[in-house]
C-alpha cells in the first residue's frame, strides 16, 4: 500500500491517502498539546507508542466484538486504517473523578464511582470542545438517535474490557475519550486511538499517574510514563 497525498494533519497525527480509495495511512507525531492547543511540547518517542498502544488495544477489542476502523500497522508510527467519516464527538467514560469532572464539580480526585460515568463534547476545537448531552447531539445533528445507542453500548463494552486488561498489569483506568466514525455503508466502528494521551492510567498500587497528565501539569517524567506503559502493555 502506497503512501500517497497529505490529507490532514492534526495536533497528534497527520493522515495520508493510500492507492485504496477506502484505506488511510495514519503516522503519528512526537509532538504533544494541550488545554486545546495553548501548551505545546514534544515527548520524545510518543508517536511510536502511541501507534503501538492503540493498535494493540483496536485488536484487543475487535477480538471482544468491537469493531474498529484498525487495517495493519506498517511501522513504529504508520498504521493503515479503514476510511471512516468522524462523529464530531468525544464520548467519555470516567471510572475515577478526575481532570475537568474534579474541576466542574467541586470534588477530589479519586472517587470511585459506584457505576461508570458517559459525557459526550462537541469536537470542535474553535469552541474548545463544549459538552453536551444526546439531545443537543441530535439537535445538532452530530449523529442520529440509533448511532447514539451504538455508541455509547460500544463505549461501555471498551470500558469493560479495557478496565480488565489494565488491571492484569497494574494499572488503573480512571478515565478516557474514544471517538468513532462512519464507514461508507454507515456502520459504526470505533476510530482514533486510545494511549496515554486519550486515557488517564493510575498505578494500581502507588497512585503514580502513567499518562499525559504528566505533560499537562509539569509533573515531570513523561517520556519515563508512556515507556512504562508501553512496556505493561506489550509484556
Ligand atoms: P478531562 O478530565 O480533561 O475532561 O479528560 C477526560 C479524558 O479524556 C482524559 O482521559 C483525557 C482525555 N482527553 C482527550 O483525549 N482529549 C482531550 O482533548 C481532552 C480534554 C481529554
Amino acid at each position: 500500500m502506497e503512501k500517497q497525498a497529505l490529507l490532514y494533519e492534526g495536533k497528534a497525527k497527520k493522515v495520508y491517502a493510500t492507492d485504496d480509495a477506502n484505506i488511510l495511512l495514519v503516522e503519528y507525531k512526537d509532538d504533544a498539546t494541550a488545554f486545546n492547543g495553548l501548551k505545546k511540547g514534544t515527548i520524545q518517542g510518543k508517536g511510536a507508542i502511541n501507534n503501538r498502544v492503540t493498535n494493540f488495544m483496536m485488536r484487543l477489542l475487535e477480538e471482544k466484538g468491537v469493531p474498529t476502523h484498525y487495517v495493519k500497522e506498517l511501522s513504529d508510527r504508520e498504521t493503515l486504517v479503514k476510511k471512516v467519516q468522524i462523529v464530531p464527538l468525544e464520548v467519555i467514560i470516567r471510572n475515577i473523578s478526575a481532570g475537568s469532572f474534579a474541576k466542574h464539580y467541586g470534588v477530589e480526585e479519586g472517587i470511585v464511582f459506584d457505576a461508570p460515568t458517559i459525557e459526550f463534547s462537541y469536537k470542535n476545537d474553535e469552541l474548545g470542545d463544549p459538552l453536551l448531552n444526546a439531545y443537543h447531539a441530535l439537535a445538532l445533528k452530530l449523529a442520529t438517535p440509533e448511532e447514539i445507542e451504538t455508541i455509547k453500548r460500544y463505549a461501555f463494552t471498551v470500558n469493560d474490557v479495557m478496565k480488565e486488561f489494565f488491571a492484569s498489569i497494574g494499572v488503573t483506568l480512571v478515565d478516557f475519550k474514544l471517538e468513532f466514525g462512519r464507514l461508507a455503508d454507515g456502520t459504526i466502528v470505533l476510530a482514533d486511538e486510545i494511549s496515554p494521551d486519550t486515557c488517564r492510567f493510575w498505578d494500581s498500587v502507588t497512585h503514580e499517574k502513567l499518562d499525559k497528565d504528566r505533560f499537562r501539569r509539569d509533573l515531570g517524567n513523561v517520556e519515563g510514563a508512556y515507556q512504562e506503559m508501553m512496556k505493561r502493555i506489550m509484556g
